[in-house]
């Protein structure tokens, strides 16, 4: 008798639980709308360019390393997989990664995401 008690306890809690987070989730996709972002940091970013994407990418040339050189991706029309050259685009690549890309989500948080698109603006 005891276990199905807290089983109901259990259960309770855990309704609780998934209420409070749907509050928490619609809030955060209200707050995450691209605009009410807080921006990445370029310098930051450099940083991060350096430890995981210099390995496979110029950031002053657009010659081939293992991939394509990143300079004036973002003053690009489109990426060369066809998507357009914007920041959502480019946090999905970077998320994503590629044919031959490595995807980046799980390595590096949102915040060094931020950083690295500010940076990649740049080049
Ligand atoms: C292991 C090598 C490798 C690493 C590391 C890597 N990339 Fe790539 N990346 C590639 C390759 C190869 C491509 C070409 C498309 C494909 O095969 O996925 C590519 C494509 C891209 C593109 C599209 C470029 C274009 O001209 O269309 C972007 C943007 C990009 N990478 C950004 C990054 C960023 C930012 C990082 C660091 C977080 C990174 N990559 C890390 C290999 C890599």
């Amino acid at each position: 008798m005891r276990n199905k008690k807290s089983g109901t306890v259990a259960v309770a809690a855990l309704m609780l639980a998934a209420m409070a987070c749907a509050g928490i989730t619609t809030h955060g996709q209200s707050a995450r709308t691209s605009k009410s972002e807080p921006a990445g940091d370029a310098a930051k970013g450099a940083q991060v360019f350096q430890d995981r994407c210099e390995i496979c990418h110029f950031s002053t040339s657009t010659k081939k390393k293992i991939g394509p050189g990143l300079a004036g991706l973002m003053k690009r029309e489109r990426f060369d997989n066809g998507m357009k050259a914007d920041d959502e685009h480019l946090r999905i690549v970077i998320e994503r990664g590629g044919k031959d890309m490595p995807g980046f989500r799980g390595v590096i948080n949102d915040a060094q995401v931020r950083d690295l698109i500010a940076y990649v603006r740049t080049l």
